[in-house]
């Protein structure tokens, strides 16, 4: 981003928490669905949502202004953007991950920056991860967030000739089911808090695949890994924990990995020149959260795989601006 030279341009980065919660709590009121349809008018709007017309013609004009919607003579209409994505009907709805994940707990934290960057943060994203319910609604969002990076990521790895993934932090499954239906011969193990057991299993059987894929439920960095796989994946693990766990996460991946086999490293990463990109550098903010993380470039994250042993290392974009994918190799 050049450095800016207008008023506006502060007062766009000032304001922009309000077109965030503008968003949310129109998902939430179920807008983007009661438009999905074609067009409505405020009071039919009014009546369905409960919201009075006065509040409802407020929250609506905001959503014009910002492109969310347009308000035609017959009504407002959802944009095109919204109503592929923000529409619950859609194949490409992430609503429930903005709603659940990033509305009810990140933007929460958020408002305690001040003390975490002292190291002082009240309360981190993980331990969420201890209360059964909050783990439920992280792990529905991420699963809802999770599947468009995996479907992009099963188009960069080949595991055709694999059979065994040890997917670290798995979460929901998202990537273990998607790379499982692509791969019909892989099977894979998900490490990831008790408290996400549940859910977990929940997908794996929606997606017909309790016979390939199990859980095993400890912290990552205190439980045995198995080993013998063909490939090791950490999807958000690097970020979720302290910057010195990371070369060591680095060592038991390799340690579980059989000679030949492929590490998958997916996480947020700033350009090596950390110029940016905005949408990283912006989650790493919320990462300090996730008490003593730090944030990484594709570069760094090289340099730990090729510390430990690993040879091959090449990056590849998968959410382009936010995320990428590492794949490198323990030599055979
Ligand atoms: C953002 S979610 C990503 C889930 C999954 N890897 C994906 O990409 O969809 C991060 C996951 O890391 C898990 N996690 C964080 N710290 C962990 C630890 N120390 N041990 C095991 N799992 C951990 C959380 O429970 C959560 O499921």
């Amino acid at each position: 981003m050049p450095p800016i030279s207008d008023v506006r341009q502060i007062s766009h980065i000032a304001y922009g928490f309000i077109a965030s919660k503008v968003l949310f709590a129109t998902l939430n009121a179920k807008l983007f669905d009661l438009l999905a349809d074609g067009p409505r008018p405020l009071p039919a709007l009014a009546d369905d949502t409960g919201i009075a017309e006065h509040r409802l013609d407020t929250l609506l004009t905001a959503c014009v202004s910002l492109g969310l919607m347009e308000r035609r003579d017959d009504g407002f209409i959802n944009a095109p953007a919204s109503q592929q994505y923000l529409v619950t009907a859609s194949p490409r709805y992430f609503g429930d991950y903005l709603r659940f994940q990033i509305d009810r707990q990140v933007y929460p934290l958020l408002t305690d920056l001040d003390q975490a960057l002292v190291g002082k943060a009240p309360a981190s994203l993980y331990d969420l991860m201890a209360d059964p319910k909050e783990a439920e609604h992280f792990t529905r969002a991420q699963h809802v967030g999770s599947l468009g990076p995996a479907t992009v990521v099963q188009q960069l790895v080949d595991l055709s000739g694999a059979t065994s993934l040890l997917d670290v932090a798995g979460g929901s499954g998202a990537f273990s089911i998607t790379l499982c239906r692509r791969f019909p011969r892989l099977h894979a193990t998900i490490l990831d808090f008790p408290t996400v057991a549940l859910l977990a299993e929940h997908f794996i059987a929606e997606a017909n695949l309790s016979d390939r894929i199990r859980f095993i439920a400890g912290d990552a960095l205190d439980t045995p890994w198995p080993d013998g796989h063909d490939a090791v994946l950490l999807s958000y693990l690097l970020t979720a924990v302290k910057g010195e766990a990371i070369p060591r996460l680095a060592r038991l991946a390799y340690d579980a990995l059989r000679p030949g086999g492929q590490l998958f490293l997916h996480d947020f990463v700033v350009n090596d020149d950390r110029q940016g990109p905005t949408g990283a550098a912006l989650w790493f903010v919320a990462f300090l959260f996730n008490r003593d993380a730090v944030s990484f470039t594709p570069s760094d994250l090289t340099g730990v795989a090729e510390t430990v042993g690993f040879r091959d290392v090449v990056t590849q974009d998968v959410i382009p601006g936010l995320t990428r994918l590492v794949i490198a190799r323990k030599p055979a």
